[in-house]
């Protein structure tokens, strides 16, 4: 049933709702959590399926300790920020990780005292919700397309993509051999070899992959992991080769941002020659635990 229909149908039904239980039907549906079990698909329950499947391999923190890079670089933030990755932990589980005392979602301010202030998590992942975010309100249908998923990590894109869209393949490369080994794991275990691929590669050196993608996701990929001049060197191999006109590019933060973040830049990158910006709502309600602010990080650009 289409929105209209829905529509047409709820007035119908609340035109039959005797006028003295209207106020509080109406509350209920605005305030009620048990709507929310509309939003619970076989999809949602493979993904959290997966990402139970991946915490047993990973720490807590689910990084590696070949990631010496980021973690040193993570460690430059403020104490009060803590790597938990939003894959693999949903608000519900860090919600149980919290009540069994494996979690925090506070730091003491004044050892022993009860004064706290909420923790910054960084991910190095999208959540479920921004998978469905993603595939179901930013990108047009995939048939037949191909996306590429700029340092696949646990494969979150690619699994996301594979329950969402009809893409006709979806490409990891991957820098980690760790990584790799985990996401040849899930895409064996839930039959995903159909349509997704990984690779154990460096992006720049796969420029035909990207030349050729329709789609090419890049969340957050090299600020943590590479030093400064590998990140230059990798914006440039991007910037030469996702040159198919019509293509898209995800990406988190901003294009301008990440670039403007690089040492030394001062215009090596003119992105106004090379892709426009796709305005996009970022006001879509996917459940309770919907974070406009997470989305709001969430780019699309068209390459011109
Ligand atoms: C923040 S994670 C992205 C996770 C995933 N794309 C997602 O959205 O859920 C970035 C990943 O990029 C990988 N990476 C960094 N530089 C890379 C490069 N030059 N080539 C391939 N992978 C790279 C890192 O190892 C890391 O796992």
């Amino acid at each position: 049933m289409n929105f209209s229909t829905a529509k047409n149908e709820i007035i119908r039904l609340l035109s039959r709702v005797d006028v003295s239980e209207l106020p509080k039907l109406i509350k209920w549906m605005r305030n009620s959590e048990e709507l929310d079990d509309c939003f619970v698909d076989n999809e949602k329950v493979l993904l959290q399926s997966i990402a139970e499947d991946l915490r047993t391999c990973l720490p807590l923190d689910a990084m590696l300790p070949s990631e010496s890079l980021a973690i040193g670089k993570a460690q430059l933030n403020p104490e009060s920020t803590v790597h938990v990755d939003a894959f693999l932990y949903d608000e519900e589980t860090i919600d149980s990780l919290c009540e069994e005392g494996k979690m925090s979602r506070d730091y003491c301010l004044q050892c022993g005292s009860h004064r706290t202030a909420p923790l910054g998590f960084i991910s190095h992942s999208f959540s479920a919700l921004e998978l469905r975010f993603l595939f179901q309100h930013i990108l047009p249908d995939l048939t037949g397309r191909v996306l590429v998923d700029v340092g696949s990590r646990l494969g979150a894109v690619l699994y996301g993509g594979h329950l969402y869209s009809s893409a006709a393949q979806l490409v990891g490369v991957e820098i980690s051999a760790e990584f790799i080994q985990l996401q040849k794991m899930v895409v064996e275990k839930y039959g995903f070899t159909d349509r997704i691929q990984v690779t154990h590669a460096d992006i720049c050196t796969q420029a035909s992959l990207l030349q050729n993608a329709d789609v090419v996701v890049m969340n957050n990929v090299f600020e943590y992991f590479l030093e400064s001049k590998d990140q230059i060197r990798a914006w440039h191999c991007i910037s030469q080769n996702v040159r198919k006109k019509g293509a898209l590019l995800v990406t988190v933060p901003s294009v301008q941002e990440a670039i403007a973040a690089l040492p030394g830049n001062n215009g090596m990158i003119d992105i106004h020659e090379w892709l426009e910006e796709v305005p996009l709502n970022y006001d879509v309600y996917l459940g309770k635990d919907t974070d406009p602010d997470s989305f709001k990080q969430i780019h699309l650009y068209r390459v011109l």
